[in-house]
């Protein structure tokens, strides 16, 4: 079984090739250099990249895997997307290019769940479709644009438990990097910071939203936003004002670690109210190494985790998350977009 397949959610323009259960090639334009200096994605400097990147990213994915001959029937068996949620815009650019390939070559068109693929990422081992996840288990997805928990009971059968009210893990990373003066995306800055503390710092909140499954991490990004009022002066951002760095890094790991803490005992707690004994972590913030050593600690609990090339976005798990679908026979009427996106489940 031979799948092409393009990733452009949000900021990163990628192609793969995976044939059988070997990744050929998995090709991405990252577009954080366009973003850095806004701090954020800007969703038609986003949607523009990708349209000027993705025929090089393909021709690339397509060179790497030894497969440099033109889209024709016989080139692959099917064709994979991710097909939401992600910006409009920049979600149309792989769907046409998508379509297209497909057309060419004659086979289905595949359209995913991008969070599915945050997930499924972890099966891949060495550049292989090597370590299947074990159903059932909690998963929990944590991206720039996603905090979510799922009951997930096989592929395709899952159950979204909770979410985030407000702001994402990542987007909280990002907004606090902001606040500091890191240069985004935050995650990655505020880890590496976080890596230089010595000492104790000041001590935030864990956001737990008790009796719930949901998280809320709006409230966390303001104590850090008052917490820098109360030691830089109310109008500390406007004058551009910023920590001493010992201070700046104590700040970056005692909010690291409010982050941690929250998704770990939420994800243990959901987690065993299901007598689940598994749990799988997807999404950029899946990288963080304060959150791998946390749920480390965990006892009781198998924890799986994707190796960090998969943890941001990448058009591997969409060709992975593609061949289950094959697999089970259920690719039907794959491009009805709503509400299908609300729920990453296909079965
Ligand atoms: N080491 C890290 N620690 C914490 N957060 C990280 C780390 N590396 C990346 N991130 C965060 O992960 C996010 C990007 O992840 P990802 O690419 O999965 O998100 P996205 O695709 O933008 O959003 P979504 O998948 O929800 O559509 C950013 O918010 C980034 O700051
Ligand atoms: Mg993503």
């Amino acid at each position: 079984m031979r799948i092409l397949a393009f990733e452009t959610t949000c900021d990163e323009t990628s192609a793969a090739v995976l044939e059988g259960r070997v990744l050929r090639s998995n090709a991405v334009f990252s577009q954080i250099k366009l973003h850095r200096k806004y701090s954020g994605v800007v969703p038609e400097l986003a949607s523009r990249a990708h349209l000027e990147k993705i025929p090089f990213v393909l021709k690339g994915a397509l060179g790497a895997a030894g497969r440099p001959t033109p889209l024709r029937p016989g080139a692959f068996d099917a064709v994979a997307f991710s097909r939401g949620p992600g910006l409009p815009g920049a979600l149309m650019v792989g769907r046409v290019a998508a379509e297209t390939a497909a057309e060419l070559c004659g086979v289905p068109l595949i359209g995913v769940n991008h969070l599915e693929g945050h997930l499924l990422a972890c099966e891949f081992a060495g550049g292989r479709v090597s370590k299947p996840l074990r159903f059932p288990l909690l998963a929990l997805i944590v991206s720039g644009g996603h905090t979510e928990l799922w009951h997930a009971r096989g592929y395709g059968d899952y159950k979204v438990l909770g979410r985030t009210r407000d702001d994402a893990a990542g987007e909280a990373f990002d907004k606090v990097a902001k606040l500091l003066g890191l240069p985004y995306p935050g995650g990655p800055s505020v880890e590496k910071e976080a890596a230089r503390a010595k000492g104790q710092g000041p001590v935030f909140p864990r956001p737990y939203m008790e009796g719930t499954r949901e998280f809320s991490f709006s409230g966390l990004k303001t104590a850090v936003s008052y917490y820098l009022a109360g030691r830089l002066g109310q109008d500390f951002y406007k004058r551009g004002l910023r920590l001493p760095p010992g201070e700046r890094a104590q700040v970056c790991r005692s909010f690291q670690d409010a982050v941690a803490e929250t998704l770990v005992r939420k994800a243990a707690d959901a987690a065993r109210s299901l007598g689940l004994t598994r749990i799988a972590v997807g999404g950029g913030v899946s990288a963080n190494k304060a959150l791998r050593a946390a749920f480390g600690k965990l006892d009781g609990f198998e924890v799986r985790f994707s190796e960090k090339d998969y943890c941001s976005d990448n058009a591997a798990m969409v060709a992975l998350c593609a061949l289950r679908r094959l697999e089970a026979g259920k690719f039907a009427n794959s491009l009805k977009v709503s509400p299908e996106l609300d729920r990453p489940g296909w079965r």
